[in-house]
């Protein structure tokens, strides 16, 4: 996967890139990351970005022209255009969930655009971009954070990225449940024991448990998830006879 990304701080990127998984995954090949800086699109001297908002108001709004000329650049550096979505991070976009993290992971290329000061001209989000991501409902100062999580939580998903598939298909959200909880050694730490079952050796009773605590868990802390999750009939009466409870 191509991932590119216009900002106004580059320098935001490189140690972040450089480190754990990532840095594996960009060395194996597996997602190329292309750090583009929207102020080299500028034709003045002091390379500006902003401008005042018409019509008044506190703060100073991303100019269209050097969004739309770094957009134009990059797309035609890209070969395989077949669906290239242009994403703004914004507060006012559809919120980011493990599930769109999928969508996003099916393509060969994204494109994401980090905003700054009091957001973009309105032009940019009419006439270019394709998506609008929020990371959650709060304001960053910048789409710089909220463009990592979300390269984050969609590189993960790659085929090959991770040690064992199986790992990101037991995380929390990924089958609407949160995940049970993990346990490594030692056995016994401050008269703290680990669930005798998890020593047992017994994977299919295991893998009960595993599934009944990832229930409960959801059920504690984020109950709405339930309503969504796929449970069996038996699991369904678990969850009435705690609530129940
Ligand atoms: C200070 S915010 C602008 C907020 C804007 N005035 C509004 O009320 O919608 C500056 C930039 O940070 C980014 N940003 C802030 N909060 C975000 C969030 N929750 N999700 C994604 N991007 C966010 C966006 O790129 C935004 O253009």
């Amino acid at each position: 996967m191509r991932i590119d990304v216009l900002t106004i701080f580059p320098e935001m990127f490189p140690c972040w890139l450089g480190s754990s998984i990532l840095k594996h995954t960009i060395e194996k090949g597996l997602v190329d990351i292309k750090v583009h800086n929207i102020r080299d699109y500028t034709h003045d001297r002091h390379h500006t970005v902003d401008d005042y908002p018409y019509g008044g108001g506190a703060g100073m709004i991303f100019k269209p022209e050097p969004v739309f000329k770094t957009v134009e650049a990059v797309k035609s550096t890209i070969t395989d255009e077949r669906v290239l979505p242009i994403i703004m991070l914004t507060p006012q976009g559809r919120l980011f969930t493990q599930q769109v993290a999928g969508e996003l992971s099916a393509h060969r290329n994204m494109l994401l655009i980090c905003g700054r000061y009091e957001g973009v001209d309105a032009r940019v989000h009419e006439h270019l971009v394709t998506d609008e991501i929020s990371i959650g409902d709060y304001v960053l100062s910048g789409g710089e954070l909220a463009a990592m999580v979300v390269m984050e939580s969609v590189i993960r998903l790659l085929p090959g990225v991770l040690g064992s598939e199986d790992s990101a298909l037991e995380d929390s959200h990924v089958a609407g449940l949160l995940e049970y909880p993990q346990y490594t050694r030692p056995p016994e730490y401050r008269g703290w024991k680990v669930p005798e079952v998890l020593l047992s050796g017994n994977h299919a009773q295991i893998a009960a448990w595993r599934r009944e605590q990832a229930i409960r868990r959801t059920l504690e802390r984020r109950p709405e998830l339930l309503e969504k999750a796929k449970l069996t009939t038996k699991e369904r009466e678990l969850v009435e006879s705690l609530k129940n409870r």
